[in-house]
Formats: C-alpha cells, sequence, structure tokens
C-alpha cells in the first residue's frame, strides 16, 4: 500500500474500533514508566491516546501526533475528559516542523513499522531533532518478513545508531503468528 493510501485506509478504519485500539497500554510501557522519573513524553501515532492517558497517570507531561482525523478527536476528547493538558497534534510525524520542543520520552506503538520505506529517513531525522539527550526511544514494531512492505529490518534497526544507543531489545510474536520486537534506545 503506498502512502497516500496508508493514510486514507487509517483515516476510515478509524470510524470502526481497530483491532490494535484496545484501550489497555502493553507491560512493556508500565515497565518503563515504573522504572524512570517522570517527564515530557512524546507518543508518535498515538492513535486514539490511551498510551498518553497512562503516561499522564504517572505524572508525564504528554504531547501526541496522529495523522488520523478521527483518532485525533476522539484522544482530544478522551483527554479533555480526564482532565489532562496535553497536547495532540494532527499531522504526519514525517513532517510535522511545528513540535519543537524536546522530549524525555519518544514512544511509538505501531507507527515507524508502515511508514513508507522512502520516508523513514525523515522520521528518523525528526526523531533526533525531538529526543532530549539522555532521553529514551520505546518503540514497538512488526519485524518485516519476506515480500511483506509493512515492518522493520535488522538493518533499519541499526539505522538508528549512532545517536541512539540500544539498551534494550525483546523479541516476541503478535498473536502468536508475526515477529514482533520492542527497543528501547537512548540517545547519546
Ligand atoms: C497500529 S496503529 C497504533 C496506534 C497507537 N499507537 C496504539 O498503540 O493504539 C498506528 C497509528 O499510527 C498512525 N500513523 C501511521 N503513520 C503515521 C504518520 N506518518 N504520521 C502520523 N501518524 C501515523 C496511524 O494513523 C495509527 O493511528
Amino acid at each position: 500500500m503506498n502512502g497516500n493510501l496508508r493514510w486514507l485506509w487509517f483515516n476510515l478504519v478509524y470510524f470502526r474500533r481497530p483491532t490494535w485500539d484496545t484501550r489497555v497500554s502493553p507491560p512493556e510501557l508500565f515497565r518503563f514508566l515504573e522504572s524512570h522519573p517522570a517527564g515530557s513524553a512524546l507518543d508518535l501515532g498515538c492513535g486514539t491516546g490511551t498510551n498518553l492517558i497512562t503516561m499522564a497517570s504517572y505524572g508525564w507531561q504528554v504531547t501526541g501526533i496522529e495523522y488520523a482525523w478521527r483518532a485525533v478527536q476522539i484522544a482530544r476528547g478522551r483527554l479533555k475528559k480526564a482532565g489532562i493538558p496535553g497536547k495532540v497534534w494532527a499531522g504526519d510525524v514525517t513532517v510535522m516542523n511545528q513540535v519543537r520542543e524536546r522530549f524525555d520520552l519518544v514512544l511509538d506503538m505501531g507507527c515507524y513499522h508502515g511508514i513508507p520505506l522512502r520516508r523513514r529517513a525523515a522520521y528518523r531525522t525528526n526523531l533526533i531533532r525531538w529526543l532530549a539527550p539522555g532521553g529514551a526511544y520505546l518503540l514497538y514494531a512488526h519485524c518485516l518478513a519476506a515480500g511483506a512492505s509493512v515492518g522493520i529490518s535488522e538493518a533499519e534497526m541499526d539505522a538508528f545508531s549512532p545517536d541512539l544507543r540500544l539498551r534494550e531489545r525483546q523479541d516476541g510474536f503478535e498473536n502468536e503468528l508475526r515477529r514482533s520486537v520492542w527497543l528501547r534506545f537512548e540517545r547519546a
């Protein structure tokens, strides 16, 4: 699927509740929040804001970026209802020049692995711009399988260095089917 079709697909899919929108944050995120002091966090492709709400409940100041309009509306509504003073930007994480702050944590659950290959360098440039020195980048992605367009390859995991150092890697399977990985990097 090319980038425009994918954008359209994400915009449509949020008119129903997509399968990944479980409204429950994963244990890997809780583990991080329980072992790090609160700061500022940016969620790339934040969907309907579940992880923003979880991070805010641990005292983090939260910001999200999301390009599916319906998801942005839902995320903003959920933050407002929960009394969380976070911000959800509507836009593409590979573009978004408006976000000028730096963050102690950048989270990406399921966004990077679907970004068209030709836009991934732009994503990484933005990531480095947004991540404060010493900050953490927490990434959950599907691993690239032969013939697939969605996923992250081993070479791409290496492409985050030398700006980022890999601190933790946890391999797994999503729905016992698709290889997936959690990566925690630290900004050098
Ligand atoms: C698999 S969903 C995961 C959503 C959310 N992180 C969660 O865990 O519920 C991927 C999300 O990334 C968003 N997304 C994909 N590409 C994007 C881009 N280039 N800029 C902004 N958002 C993007 C999609 O609209 C979708 O909400």
